[in-house]
């Protein structure tokens, strides 16, 4: 396995280009699903989680040729209602099969994701909106079983406003008859990206953005031309890496307004942010202030963003206290960040920070993905060499992470354990 090996007290100065947005890509990969025409998608990202996305469309049915970052996908075999254990394991999101497979196939069967670092990661809004659909549902031995004769267009009121959920029975009822209407939808950029993507195939969805979206079935979808958004989280990682090591960024193909709650919090914390439309200028302050939060579903504060935020209050001048409101199990990334001299003390879900004069090098240990990018980002500022283990998690979600990184200063290289 790889690890990081990071000399801290490098300032980050240059520019850099945000990827596509994984969490964009992987619905809209899954979205395929809903045509046998050629679909076209530009600025995937290469990252771990699209390959195993990439592998489970093949697996059902699919032909996938990838020339750089387009992905042309057309029909290979019948589609598979099958979604099996060893591809759904590694990846949750590919639990969006359910949607686009039951409304063509009018059945599906997927392996049930399993939980992971951060939590149980249940599905349960899910299962309710495919029953308000007509869906008959069983589990057994691991396997959701979704059986449909005849789905039909429903009012699907969300109890919490799940991201998969919204994107699961968005692409389920754009191919069934009649209107349906998703409400407490899911409000995030990706949401609207997947709207997007789903309307230049043909699908007639209106609302994606707010948390009332309406989809009219119709009777099939054709191919699509789509290029996916930037990434947000990446690019909120770097805005953060640019603040802690009091250096300057231009992060370009970046989209601000997919941003504005990290934007404000950054500006309370004394750091200066020049955003236009299509880029984002990050100068580290001298002093970091303390500036508290409550991560919240979107246009709250993002909890992909979570752990960053508390490695950046780490080296503040004060006290600030985090709140993780959306997940049951996010602080991995503490316990390492204390090994790391941080000042960090937890009560249920809120983590108290206090500002220490400077973070010491260690051996880490990435447990998720979004904790990986917060030792990454500690080790940038920290004094010696720190040393990431568990590399992989990275990869998952972080484009050319190291290449990115040196380009613009930092001392971090990739070496094999
Ligand atoms: C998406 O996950 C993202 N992943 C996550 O990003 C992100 O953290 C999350 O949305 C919240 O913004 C992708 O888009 C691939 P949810 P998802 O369903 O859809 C509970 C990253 O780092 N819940 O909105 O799984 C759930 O347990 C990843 O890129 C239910 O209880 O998130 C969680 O506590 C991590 N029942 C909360 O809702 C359900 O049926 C939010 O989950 C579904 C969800």
């Amino acid at each position: 396995m790889d690890i990081l090996t990071i000399q801290g007290g490098k300032t980050l100065h240059g520019e850099l280009k945000i990827s596509g947005s994984k969490n964009a890509a992987l619905p809209i990969l899954i979205a395929t699903l809903l045509t046998d025409e050629r679909c076209t998608l530009r600025n995937v990202p290469y990252l771990d989680d699209i390959e195993t996305v990439i592998e489970l469309l093949a697996f059902l049915g699919k032909k996938i040729v990838r020339d750089r970052d387009e992905i042309v996908v057309t029909a290979g075999s019948a589609l598979q209602a099958e979604a099996p254990y060893e591809l759904v394991r590694k990846m949750r999101a590919s639990i969006v099969v359910m949607g686009p497979l039951v409304a063509r196939l009018k059945r599906v069967k997927v392996s049930l994701p399993g939980g992971c670092a951060i939590g149980g990661r249940p599905i349960n809004i899910h299962l309710d909106g495919f029953r308000r659909l007509g869906a008959t549902i069983e589990l057994e031995q691991g396997y959701v079983d979704l059986k449909a004769e005849q789905l039909k267009g429903a009012r699907l009121p969300l109890e919490f406003p799940s991201v998969g959920a919204t994107e699961n029975l968005m692409m389920a009822a754009s191919l069934i008859p009649g209107r349906t209407e998703i409400v407490h939808a899911a409000r995030e950029p990706e949401i609207e990206d997947l709207s997007a993507f789903l309307n230049a195939m043909g699908a007639r969805v209106t609302g994606a953005g707010s948390d009332h979206i309406t989809i009219d079935g119709v009777e099939r979808l054709h191919g699509a031309i789509h290029s996916v958004i930037p990434d947000r989280i990446e690019c909120g990682t770097y805005m953060i890496a640019a603040a802690m090591t009091k250096g300057s960024l231009l992060l370009q193909h970046a989209s601000a307004s997919h941003l504005s709650a990290l934007i404000e919090k950054m500006e309370q914390a004394g750091i200066e942010i020049d955003a236009k439309d299509t880029t984002i200028r990050v100068k580290g302050p001298a002093k970091i202030r303390p500036v508290s939060l409550e991560t919240a579903v979107h246009p709250g504060f993002p909890t992909d963003l979570q752990a960053q935020w508390i490695a950046l209050m780490a080296i503040s001048s004060g006290v600030a206290q985090v709140t993780e409101q959306v997940f049951e199990n996010r602080f991995m990334h503490l316990p390492e960040l204390q090994r790391m001299g941080a000042d960090i003390q937890t009560k249920g879900n809120t983590a108290t920070i206090r500002g220490v004069e400077s973070l010491s090098g260690a051996e880490v240990m990435v447990s998720d993905l979004r904790a990986g990018a917060a030792l990454v980002l500690a080790g940038l500022v920290a004094k010696g060499t720190t040393v990431i283990h568990r590399v992989y998690h990275l990869d998952r979600g972080y484009e050319h992470l190291e290449q990115k990184l040196s380009a613009v200063g930092a001392n971090i290289t990739r070496s094999k354990e």
